[in-house]
């Protein structure tokens, strides 16, 4: 039997904790929803449960840690070298707790994207599903957006509204966000090797 072609669509993940996202991606590939294959991991943090879970599923991975870095553009090479060594076309940040530098951003652009959990541009930074609820709104939900230099920015590829419930708790409200993030993570990977999305101005054409 001829060998399978191996996929060219690499991917590099960035994690600093539990890395539910990371694992949703490789049950879909592993499901034959993705045709995409992660090549390499990086955790900031050594103690991220994110990375034994990916070496049980035997995926390469690495701890580059920010502190041993002086600034965050030299930590950021850092990265740049093991993702190009590794030869990945797409970054999917995944709970990466980390800043990114301009240079970073600029070296992979159109590349890098990132999920968020609420409907972006509302409730950017971290806790954002205590901001929902303390705004009051109805609904929240999740934001695969491609990354720029701010933070929780840049174009949007796919949205899922989640409803916010009378009471909820910042961790009920995230628990239910969760499963929708698992969901449209995985596709909007899939669109991205597509081919089809273009990033116009703010907006992507291409994913709806
Ligand atoms: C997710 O809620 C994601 O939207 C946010 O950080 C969390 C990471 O969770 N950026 P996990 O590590 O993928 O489980």
């Amino acid at each position: 039997m001829p060998e399978r072609t191996p996929s060219r669509n690499l991917i590099g993940i960035l994690i600093s904790g539990r890395g539910s996202n990371l694992l949703a991606i490789l049950d879909r590939i592993a499901a034959g929803y993705l045709d995409a294959q992660v090549a390499l991991v990086i955790s900031n943090e050594g103690r991220a449960a994110g990375l034994a879970a990916a070496r049980a599923r035997g995926v390469p991975t690495l701890v580059i840690d920010h502190r041993s870095s002086p600034t965050r553009e030299e930590h950021d090479r850092k990265l740049a070298d093991a993702l190009e060594a590794a030869g990945v076309r797409l970054i999917c940040l995944a709970g990466y707790m980390r800043l990114l530098s301009a240079w970073f951003v600029d070296r992979f652009k159109g590349r890098i994207i990132n999920i968020h959990p609420s409907l972006l541009p509302s409730f950017p930074g971290t806790e954002a599903q205590r901001q929902a609820i303390e705004a009051g709104v109805r609904l929240s939900g999740c934001t695969v957006h491609f990354v720029d230099e701010q933070v929780d920015s840049g174009p949007i590829i796919l949205q899922e509204a989640v409803p916010v419930l009378d009471d909820d708790t910042p961790e009920s409200l995230a628990a239910r966000i969760l499963e929708a993030e698992h969901e449209i993570y995985g596709r909007a990977i899939a669109l991205f090797f597509s081919g089809r999305l273009r990033i116009v101005g703010r907006r992507v054409v291409g994913a709806a």
